[in-house]
């Protein structure tokens, strides 16, 4: 019998790719949806899985719509990515964000401990927890959590959450401290794919600006793809931890803009970009950079994709993806 992976979040960046990478080792994947007034699946379809996930109607903060949903798949694995994920949006909608990302977890939690306490559980824990922290200019499992956004301390509820409950009941829950991880599939409003869309509009000649905050803060940005994996390592070891998964590299805003505009084959990005007051945030984290020491000893994970193929991978998407709109 193939093992049964409920994924939240399915129609986001990652769940597609954690639902694919599933499928080709042979899971059923069901993907929580929550009710949509208009359907959205073109990550699923990017990736072409669309008809291969089973959809189940599910909403983080609807407990019931959780229990229901883990008593009838009774899963082996339940990976959380759902939640209010954009830090910029998190200020005007805190309490959203916390019902969703904290208590949307605890819910979830409380539904596999009564309906089927033997599934795995993962929880889509972030390093923005560490926001001002570092320990040598580096984050790692064992750096202070100093969080910096309404969403970076509903993040620390789940994580703690995840961890209580694995410490109180015996439960198989473990936390994936992400650093930041980017695609294709990224939503727009997120920086990375802010600016490959934005310069492949100016490639084509659709756009002459692009208007972004912060240039000089700095994250350590992987490929998305790679990090659904070390999700799946971490649910397989014999026993529930915690692991931060990173590139151990970071770059600015700025590099990245550079890098983009030079994957376009567009000179004088300065030209283009301008900075603007409404995309700064009332706390900044200035600098991520992760230390992965225990993912790359304890799960054998490495990430594949370097930032420069991440970066000229997104743009000749946006490119495309524009030329096919236009066609
Ligand atoms: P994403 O693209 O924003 O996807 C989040 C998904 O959650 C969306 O499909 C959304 O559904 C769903 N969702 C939101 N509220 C919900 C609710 N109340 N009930 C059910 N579903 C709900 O996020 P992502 O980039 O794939 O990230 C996945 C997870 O990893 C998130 O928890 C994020 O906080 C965490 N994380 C991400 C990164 C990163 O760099 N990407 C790093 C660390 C941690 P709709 O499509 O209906 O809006
Ligand atoms: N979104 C956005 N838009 N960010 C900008 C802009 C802009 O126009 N200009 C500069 N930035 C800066 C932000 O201030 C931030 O320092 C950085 O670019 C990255 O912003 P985002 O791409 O929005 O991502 P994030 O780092 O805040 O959060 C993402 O990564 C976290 C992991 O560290 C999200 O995916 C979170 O859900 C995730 O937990």
């Amino acid at each position: 019998m193939a093992k049964k992976a409920l994924i939240t979040g399915i129609l986001g960046q990652d769940g597609p790719y954690l639902a694919k990478f599933l499928l080709k080792k042979g899971y059923k994947v069901y993907g929580m949806i929550r009710r949509y007034s208009m359907p959205h699946f073109e990550n699923l379809d990017f990736l072409d899985i669309t008809n291969e996930v089973e959809y189940v109607e599910g909403d983080l903060n609807d407990e019931s719509s959780l229990f229901t949903a883990i008593r009838n798949i009774r899963p082996e694995e339940v990976y959380n990515l759902a939640a209010q994920s954009f830090v910029g949006s998190s200020w005007e909608q805190a309490k959203l964000t916390t019902e969703i990302n904290a208590l949307g977890v605890l819910y979830l939690l409380n539904a596999i401990k009564f309906s089927c306490p033997t599934a795995k559980f993962y929880q889509a824990s972030t390093s923005e927890m560490f926001g001002t922290s570092n320990t040598n200019g580096y984050q790692d499992e064992d750096t202070p959590f100093h969080p910096r956004s309404p969403y970076a301390i509903s993040k620390v509820y789940g994580y703690w959450m995840t961890i209580n409950f694995r410490e109180s009941y015996g439960l198989f829950s473990c936390n994936g401290i992400l650093f930041n991880h980017e695609s294709p599939l990224r939503g727009i409003q997120f920086v990375t794919r802010k600016i490959t869309d934005g310069v492949a509009r100016i490639k084509l000649g659709m756009a002459n600006e692009l208007r972004l905050g912060n240039l000089e803060a700095r994250r350590d940005w992987g490929f998305a793809g790679d990090y659904v994996e070390a999700m799946y390592l971490i649910l397989q070891q014999d026993k529930p931890d915690d692991y931060l998964v990173a590139t151990g590299q970071s770059h600015s805003v700025k590099e990245f803009v550079v890098a983009a505009f030079a994957a376009a084959g567009v000179d004088n990005w300065n030209k283009y970009v301008k900075t603007d007051p409404r995309f700064l945030r009332p706390a900044e984290v200035p600098d991520l950079k992760g230390k992965a020491d225990k993912a790359h000893k304890a799960l054998q994970w490495k990430p594949k994709v370097t930032f420069e193929e991440l970066v000229k991978m997104m743009v000749k998407a946006d490119i495309k993806r524009i030329q096919d709109k236009k066609s």
